[in-house]
């Protein structure tokens, strides 16, 4: 696998990789990587010629009080996990080389990007579509590889490929998570062990949903009241949203008979996870 760690290596890899293949695929990560990261790496390499990844965990997507500097950052087992799972060249620039000096084009993102996690990290998402949208020039991929479990994330990059016509083609994988339920996440690394059996919540919430929509249940109110009947069973955990919305517009929706996307974010103790389940459209 080539390590590049400058724009204008990967600019160059890439180009190379173009010509000799037929078709790119990336998988944009910020390290600290588990299964579901490498499902997508798999995904990507079973559905193109080459494979790029990157690693770089992005400043502009933190806000002042979140946990940037602690974000798990363990590059050489990532490189040798990525390398396993044949992907041809990784990119993992330094912040400067990224945004270099006087930087003051971003992406903005609109009311879209202020809904679900949005609303509780202002400016996140513009520090999202801006790093993706750079990638995307860099690379120039065919296709782009993204996780279900950022449910908000993906209505919002799926509006910027749309909106900024980027040749690229999104793949979102399916949620992958552990024997006993919880979505894998890189956050997960920060709770304890009364955290992490505390952290099935999220879960378990969804999981009710998923019995009252198999019982044919499409009333939105009734489907939050089942989350937050099992929310309430643990008074230490602190709620941030339990959501049943359009998957596209994330608005809230009163009924899911067109489909849905329940989505869930929580703090268990100081580290905020999120889950979600997406309803499919009833025939
Ligand atoms: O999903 C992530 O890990 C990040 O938000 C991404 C897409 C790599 C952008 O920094």
């Amino acid at each position: 696998m080539l390590l590049c760690k400058t724009v204008s290596e990967m600019h160059d890899a890439c180009r190379s990789l173009r010509n000799a293949e037929h078709t790119l695929g990336l998988v944009p990560t910020m390290g600290a990587l588990h299964a579901g990261h490498l499902s997508l790496a798999t995904a990507a390499r079973a559905q193109n010629d080459a494979v790029a990844a990157s690693i770089f965990v992005n400043p502009m997507q933190f806000g002042p009080h979140e946990d940037y500097e602690a974000y798990p950052r363990d590059f050489d087992e990532d490189y040798h996990k990525l390398e396993s799972a044949g992907v041809h060249v990784l990119f993992a620039p330094s912040a400067e080389d990224m945004f270099p000096p006087g930087n003051t084009t971003y992406v903005d993102t609109g009311d879209l990007g202020s809904r679900l996690d949005g609303a509780s990290r202002p400016g996140h998402f513009r520090g999202v579509a801006t790093i993706v949208a750079r990638l995307f020039h860099i690379v120039r991929p065919d296709r782009a590889y993204f996780g279900q479990k950022d449910a908000a994330q993906v209505a919002v990059l799926r509006r910027m490929v749309r909106d900024l016509n980027f040749p690229v083609q999104l793949v979102v994988c399916p949620i992958v998570r552990e024997h006993d339920g919880l979505a894998l996440s890189s956050r997960n690394r920060y709770l304890t062990s009364v955290e992490r059996r505390r952290a099935l919540i999220l879960s378990q919430a969804l999981a009710a949903v998923g019995q009252l929509v198999e019982q044919r249940e499409t009333r939105a109110e009734v489907l939050q009241a089942a989350m937050r009947q099992t929310f309430a069973a643990d008074r230490e955990v602190r709620v941030d949203y339990a959501a049943v919305v359009d998957p596209e517009t994330l608005l809230p929706v009163e009924d899911i008979f067109g489909g849905a996307l329940i989505a869930v974010a929580t703090w268990i103790g100081s580290t905020r996870l999120i889950d979600n389940l997406l309803i499919t459209p009833r025939s």
